[in-house]
């Protein structure tokens, strides 16, 4: 097995933890002069519409709205479905999850995550529900399913919307096919970082094409037509270029998947035997994405997480603490009861004990040997 020296005195090459999968320049210039020969930018120009139906057959699903980012697509998800009061949520992600609250005016309501999956536990949802309570916004975190059923349930039997936080999701699927199907609706990411790219952007997949038009709506201003605004819209649409690089690596993602999947296996072979480390299960996906590579240092392994995360740091991998701090203890969301840290203990110790692992097609295997050798010590 080959094995790259990253213990030498020099300076090491840094190991991103993640790095944007990139098509070959000329092969965009084609999309770029048709841009630059109909002058059309943006606001459902051609390669919107086409990226739209593009991406509806790639992931398996009806109706997709695209957005300049996931961030507005979540803002304006919750506006859709007129989501207020308080909506049930993880605090164990992205702090773009509970930012999107506030921009609605909603009380976050956090709870706590299930140890394995460390996704929104479902046994712990209906404790927190009250009068207020109008939505849960689950996360399929690290792309890993939440247990969709048991949510649905809960939400059926109180009356509340679901709405899935599924940036980390893009082209998961389930026994069932795309696990973008659940809820009310589920909102991606396409920014640099994840596992489909468009630069900057994201989507929301919705039920209908009723929803859609009303999403299409509210992601233009509100306007439905010329002189009609019927609600306080953002500008939240993707742009010609964007949406034209995304009908392009669309082309590359097949592949850019099956890289990761076997950067995944030489990982969680090569950590097999580590003591103390554990590595995530699947969570029921068919078809996993492997957007992340997650590992948890346990009190057994001879360092604590933090050592290792400088050690690691110290030979030029630079992994990332994913969701350390979590989000409810960031100073607009600690003084929330649901934040008080006993209440979440679960995502309390995964904070504490996570590290992702750089994980990215143009990862060599010798460079995911030389992280384990680093890890395995
Ligand atoms: C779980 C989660 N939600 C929301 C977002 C926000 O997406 P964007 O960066 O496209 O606005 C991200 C990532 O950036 C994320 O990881």
């Amino acid at each position: 097995m080959q094995r790259e020296n990253m213990t030498s005195s020099e300076k090491p090459a840094v190991v991103p933890v993640t790095q944007p999968v990139l098509p070959p320049l000329d092969e965009f210039l084609p999309y770029l002069e048709q841009i630059w020969a109909n002058k059309w930018l943006t606001n459902n120009g051609p390669f919107h519409q086409q990226f739209e139906r593009a991406l509806c057959d790639h992931l398996g699903v009806e109706h997709v709205a695209l957005f300049t980012n996931g961030t507005l697509a979540l803002v304006t998800a919750l506006q859709a479905l007129r989501i207020g009061g308080e909506v049930i949520t993880t605090p164990y992600s992205f702090v773009a999850t509970a930012h999107s609250l506030l921009w609605n005016g909603i009380k976050p309501v956090f709870v706590d995550i299930d140890p394995v999956t460390l996704n929104l536990d479902p046994a712990r949802i209906e404790a927190a529900i009250t009068p207020q309570t109008t939505a849960i916004l689950p996360v399929h975190c690290y792309g890993h399913p939440c247990d969709t059923a048991r949510i649905q349930t809960i939400a059926d039997n109180y009356g509340l919307k679901v709405i899935y936080d599924a940036a980390h999701a893009f082209g998961v699927r389930d026994e069932g096919g795309s696990v973008l199907r659940h809820g009310d609706l589920s909102v991606l990411s396409f920014h640099a970082t994840k596992v489909f790219n468009t630069f900057e952007g994201g989507a929301i997949v919705c039920p209908d094409a009723r929803t859609k038009r009303h999403i299409d709506h509210l992601k233009n201003f509100g306007f439905v037509d010329e002189v009609t605004v019927v609600a306080a819209g953002i500008n939240g649409k993707m742009s010609e270029i964007n949406a034209a690089f995304g009908m392009l690596q669309l082309k590359g993602i097949d592949a850019a998947l099956q890289r990761r999947a076997a950067i995944d296996a030489r990982y969680r072979a090569g950590l097999a035997q580590v003591a103390g480390i554990d590595c995530l299960p699947d969570a029921g996906e068919t078809l996993p994405n492997h957007a992340y590579f997650p590992i948890l240092v346990r009190p057994d392994y001879r360092l604590d997480r933090d050592t290792l995360y400088a050690r690691l740091r110290e030979h030029g991998v630079h992994a990332r603490r994913y969701f350390y701090p979590l989000i409810s203890d960031f100073p607009m969301y600690r003084g929330l009861p649901s934040a008080a840290a006993d209440r979440l203990p679960v995502a309390r110790q995964a904070a504490a004990q996570v590290i992702c692992l750089p994980i990215y097609p143009d990862l060599s295997d010798a460079r995911v040997d030389a992280i384990v050798d680093l890890i395995a010590g």
